[in-house]
């Protein structure tokens, strides 16, 4: 199963990747986390692994991104992923598109555009989930990224431009038939919470995450999660009785 993890700037997007990352794989299946964030650069550490080379970089590099792209036309499996490309601990995998280094660089559209391609042809087994990371907001909608995956995530923090995206994704959702959840996070009282869920398609949300200390301290000093979220556990929950049922489906 794919999943693409949204929100805007902030909001917890690499938090809540890296939790469950964590939690799917204590469940004992395998995970590949995709950072698609050109920016920010500080995923690894909350897995407990190294920062691998840009993947971008197996392609020959930025310039060369956009007409490479276009011949990744094979289903790629997790086996068939470069291991240099890769950091691992676990059932934990991380592969990292490509980051944005140099004044004058350029726009990241040719690392959208790989993102979009490589989430299309990776063919996952029943037991193997992706969650992709992606930079703020929707730009990366605009180079089809959502098309690959599965399922959507919308993290939701208590500010008025979450909820807004929240709704703008909804309905890009709509319009390529893919679910879209929400997950409400940093809610420090009843008081907040209660607002939000008045705020939102309050089906939609499949989690609650509170402020939670630990969290935020871990993440501001660079450390390794290994913290039990009890809405954590709910997302993983639920992707599992969604796996079992498109088994049964089939
Ligand atoms: N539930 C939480 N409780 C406390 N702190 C949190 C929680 N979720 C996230 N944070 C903190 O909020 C900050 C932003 O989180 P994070 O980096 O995950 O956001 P992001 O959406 O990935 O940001 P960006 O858009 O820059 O990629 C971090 O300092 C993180 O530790
Ligand atoms: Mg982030």
């Amino acid at each position: 199963m794919k999943i693409l993890v949204c929100g805007k700037g902030g909001c917890g997007k690499s938090t809540i990747v890296a939790l469950l990352a964590k939690e799917i794989a204590i469940r004992k299946s395998k995970v590949l986390v995709i950072d698609s964030d050109e920016s920010n650069i500080g995923l690894h550490s909350r897995l407990g692994v190294q920062k691998p080379e840009d993947f971008m970089n197996y392609f020959g590099g930025k310039k060369l991104l956009f007409e490479k792209t276009k011949e990744l036309n094979y289903k790629w499996r997790l086996d068939d992923l470069p291991r240099d490309y890769l950091t691992e601990k676990g059932n934990i995998q991380l592969l990292s598109m490509g980051k944005i280094y140099q004044f004058g660089e350029g726009c990241a559209c040719p690392i959208n555009a790989l993102s979009s391609k490589f989430l299309e042809i990776l063919d996952l087994g029943d037991e193997e989930f992706l969650i992709a990371d992606t930079d703020a907001g929707i730009e990366h909608f605009g180079r089809g990224v959502e098309k690959g995956v599965d399922i959507l995530f919308v993290v939701i923090d208590p500010s008025r431009e979450s909820i807004l995206l929240a709704e703008k994704v909804s309905e890009l959702g709509r319009q390529v038939d893919k679910p879209v959840f929400y997950i409400l996070n940093r809610i420090a009282d009843q008081e907040i919470k209660e607002f939000l869920l008045n705020s939102v398609d309050r089906e939609k949300v499949i989690s609650i995450i509170p402020e939670n200390k630990e969290i935020f301290i871990s993440g501001l000093a660079g450390n390794e999660f290994n913290i039990d979220v009890k809405g954590i556990r709910e997302i993983a929950d639920m992707l599992e009785s969604k796996k079992k049922a498109s088994v049964k489906v089939e």
